[in-house]
């Protein structure tokens, strides 16, 4: 099966896509993971894509594209995916289109508010684990430290809120047209509510 995964940042794409793509035994693969993984080990391609990525803007067509046909020709991408943050474009659609036929395209709807509470509220770990200091049910039991592992919890540099206001503005302009491009594919689900209820809206329009 292959999959995409789309919304407004925040929306809860990597959330869903984690658990999705192990449900059904495909790849997930997140842009913005890959490209936070070069920052982190500080390649060239990392720096540049950095300069884009704090002021809440996309990266270049052409920097994006040939990342994502690294990551698409690995093995374990042959059972399926889940594309999540990718295509964020006309022209990233385009060449897609030449390199998968997708099956379903699904869109998680949240109003910019909920948006906002929930990123500046985001925590991550590098264990994988993940909370929200400003949603009950996924606050960590104690400030900044992972449950699970113990680590100090990381917050992301474009987490702010004026950063997040503009990634908001960003995705009407740049990725708005695609709802449209994938309409014959596509299913909206609502993004409010527990992770489980708006995993089992996903399940049930696929
Ligand atoms: P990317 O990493 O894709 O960021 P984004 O689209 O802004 O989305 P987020 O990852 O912030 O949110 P999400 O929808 O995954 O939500 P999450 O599950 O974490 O991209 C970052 C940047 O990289 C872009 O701005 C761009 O610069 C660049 N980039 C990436 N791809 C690109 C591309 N294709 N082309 C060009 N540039 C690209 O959930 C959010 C929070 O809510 C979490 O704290 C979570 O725990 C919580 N949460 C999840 N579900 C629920 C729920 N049901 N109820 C309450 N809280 C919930
Ligand atoms: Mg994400
Ligand atoms: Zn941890």
């Amino acid at each position: 099966m292959k999959l995409l995964i789309m919304g407004p940042p925040g929306a809860g794409k990597g959330t869903q896509a984690q658990v999705i793509a192990k449900k059904l035994g495909i790849a997930h693969i997140s842009t913005g993971e890959l490209f936070r993984g070069h920052i982190k080990n500080q390649t060239e391609l990392g720096k540049l894509a950095k300069t884009f990525i704090d002021k809440g803007e996309l990266v270049p067509d052409e920097v994006t594209l040939n990342m994502f046909k690294v990551r698409i020709a690995e093995s374990d991408c042959a059972n399926g995916f889940m594309l999540d943050g990718f295509p964020r474009t006309v022209p990233q659609a385009d060449a897609l289109k030449d390199i998968a036929e997708i099956d379903k395209a699904i869109s998680i709807v949240l109003e910019d508010e909920e948006v906002v509470k929930r990123l500046t509220g985001r925590r991550t770990c590098e264990c994988g684990a993940f909370y929200n200091v400003n949603i009950s049910f996924l606050m960590p039991q104690v400030d900044n430290t992972c449950d699970k592992c113990g680590k100090t919890l990381i917050q992301r540099d474009d987490d702010q809120e004026i950063t997040i206001r503009n990634r908001l503005v960003v995705y009407r302009r740049q990725t708005g047209p695609l709802l449209d491009y994938y309409k014959d594919i596509l299913f909206d689900v609502n993004g409010v509510g527990s992770v489980e209820e708006v995993t089992e809206r996903i399940m049930e329009g696929l």
